[in-house]
């Protein structure tokens, strides 16, 4: 259904099902903070990772409405699960639609270009949700780019409810880290670089380096999705002009603003002010 959403200047739009996007979100702004933004958490039908792909998909697009009605022209899924469920069929079909001259771009592209300068022995691991692992996203977007490089993931299904519950720094995480980086590494020992497919999960770095072998590199991805929507923004003037720059960040959670606000700060080191909304259709 076609809406009249306002046209004119905007902020960013970023969105993630929880709080993994705030990575994303504190790397961009790093970058790029002359930029206004709005990030959009659905903390409360988190974790989006074990959900079916209708699932995902229907709750992405309800959230990158809502921020196409807040104003923003283009919106980041800072969601792996989204961008491997939603992100091609919101651009395909719901952008012609109800919005063709705004722009929704995910994670996984960038992540994936990148890797290439990063592995020496072609062998990368991707550790994400269970949906990112099942949509081969990963794998498919690498093998279009570096058709020489092999790669191997796991799903960690536990690791997002852990971040989410505020568990990270537990005793009990460092079990589950473990596990599945023994896991990885077992079925391809000459693994040289792992891709944290998953937005959330540079908040368990400190127990994942912990795992690690010492010749294996993390990637997170932050710093490569602000490159590349930096990049975008210089390829795409157009736009450019239609991001509005005040140098501001609002926040809103489908979930417990003051639950947000407290768990946020893990994720960003600040104080911020969250506002409550809801998604529907
Ligand atoms: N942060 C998300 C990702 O990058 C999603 C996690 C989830 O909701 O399961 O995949």
């Amino acid at each position: 259904m076609k809406e009249n959403l306002a046209h004119g200047p905007g902020p960013i739009g970023i969105f993630d099902s929880g709080y993994g996007g705030l990575t994303i979100l504190h790397s961009i702004r790093a970058l790029l903070p002359e930029y206004d933004y709005v990030y959009l958490g659905d903390n409360a039908r988190a974790p989006y990772g074990s959900r079916s792909f209708d699932v995902v998909y229907q709750f992405t697009r309800q959230a990158v409405m809502r921020l196409f009605r807040m104003g923003c022209q283009l919106v980041i899924l800072a969601c792996n699960t989204a961008s491997a469920k939603a992100l091609r069929t919101i651009q395909m079909n719901d952008l012609p639609a109800v919005a063709p001259a705004r722009r929704v771009l995910g994670v996984i592209r960038p992540t994936a270009e990148i890797i290439g300068h990063l592995t020496r022995s072609g062998h990368v691991g991707i550790l994400a949700t269970e949906g990112t692992i099942r949509s081969q996203s990963y794998s498919m977007e690498i093998k279009k780019l570096w058709p020489n490089i092999t790669t191997t993931g796991v799903a960690c299904p536990l690791w997002v409810p852990i971040i989410e519950n505020n568990e990270a720094d537990s005793p009990g995480a460092d079990y589950f880290v473990q596990k599945r980086i023994n896991t990885i590494m077992q079925l391809d020992s000459a693994i040289d670089t792992i891709i944290l497919g998953c937005t959330h999960y540079p908040i368990l770095l400190p127990k994942i380096n912990r795992y690690i072998p010492a010749s294996v590199s993390v990637v997170a991805q932050g710093e490569y999705v602000a490159r590349s929507l930096q990049n975008y923004l210089v390829r795409h003037p157009a736009m450019n002009e239609l991001c509005t720059r005040g140098r501001t960040a609002r926040y809103f959670t489908t979930e417990n603003k003051t639950k947000f606000k407290e768990s946020a700060r893990i994720f960003l080191a600040e104080d911020i002010d969250v506002a409550h909304i809801e998604l529907e259709l």
